[in-house]
């Protein structure tokens, strides 16, 4: 494995702490953090400020290959919406269930991993989401599969959500987990799922700190 260029794929499901573990590792590797379920809610909030429903797949073709979604600088570096910083719009509910129903239309997905392999062809890259172990970035020197319970995740998404909305409810983050597990693993094209040989870690009971450290070790062990 060579260290000059990184690339470290994390999948999983909704709630499993991707996001968290992903910047924690980026930030010690010092390398890029690529948030790949951030592009898909960018392009949801685009489909939504054009009027054009989940259910349109012909439209939504259209609107994705005339659309942009990248990253600014900073840290976290800003999700950019043909270069409109909408960071914080992209994280309510509502569309991240847009995001989920929208990533199931294959043209959508087709110019998302496009955007999404440019940026890895840079090289020195976490990149985290839902098929990127899978479709995105097959060749990843480490692929993980990050898992916890449902209750688990659900729960770390409501204090999330709460600090946005104090009046978000426990049981309608539970019910948006169950809907987009679903159809995050059932969709045709791309489901999540296991790559053959992505290394599965079990968050539950593990502080991010911890989950972080396990990777390094295993890190570690592979470069050897
Ligand atoms: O990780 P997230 O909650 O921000 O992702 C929002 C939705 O985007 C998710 O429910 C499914 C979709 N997604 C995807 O289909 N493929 C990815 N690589 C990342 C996200």
């Amino acid at each position: 494995m060579s260290r000059e260029s990184l690339v470290i794929a994390i999948d999983g499901p909704a709630g499993a702490g991707k996001s968290t573990i992903a910047k924690l590792l980026a930030d010690h590797l010092g390398i890029r953090l690529l948030d790949t379920g951030a592009m898909y809610r960018a392009f949801a909030l685009a489909a939504q400020r054009e009027g054009i429903s989940v259910d349109d797949a012909e439209s939504l073709g259209e609107l994705a290959a005339r659309t942009n979604v990248s990253f600014g600088e900073g840290d976290p570096p800003p999700v950019l919406l043909d270069g409109e910083d909408v960071s914080s719009e992209i994280r309510s509910l509502e569309i991240g269930q847009m995001a989920s129903q929208a990533s199931t239309v294959s043209a959508v997905r087709r110019r998302m991993v496009e955007l999404q392999q440019a940026i890895v062809s840079t090289g020195n890259t976490i990149l985290e989401g839902r098929d990127v172990t899978t479709v995105v970035a097959p060749q990843a020197d480490l692929k993980i599969f990050l898992t916890a319970s449902i209750e688990e995740r659900a729960r770390r998404r409501w204090h999330e959500i709460r600090e946005r909305d104090p009046s978000a409810r426990l049981t309608e983050v539970v019910k948006d987990v169950v809907e987009r597990d679903h159809r995050d693993y059932t969709r045709q094209d791309s489901p999540l799922m296991l790559a053959e040989d992505a290394w599965i870690v079990e968050s539950f009971g593990l502080t991010p700190v911890e989950v972080v450290d396990l990777i390094l070790e295993r890190l570690e062990s592979i470069a050897r």
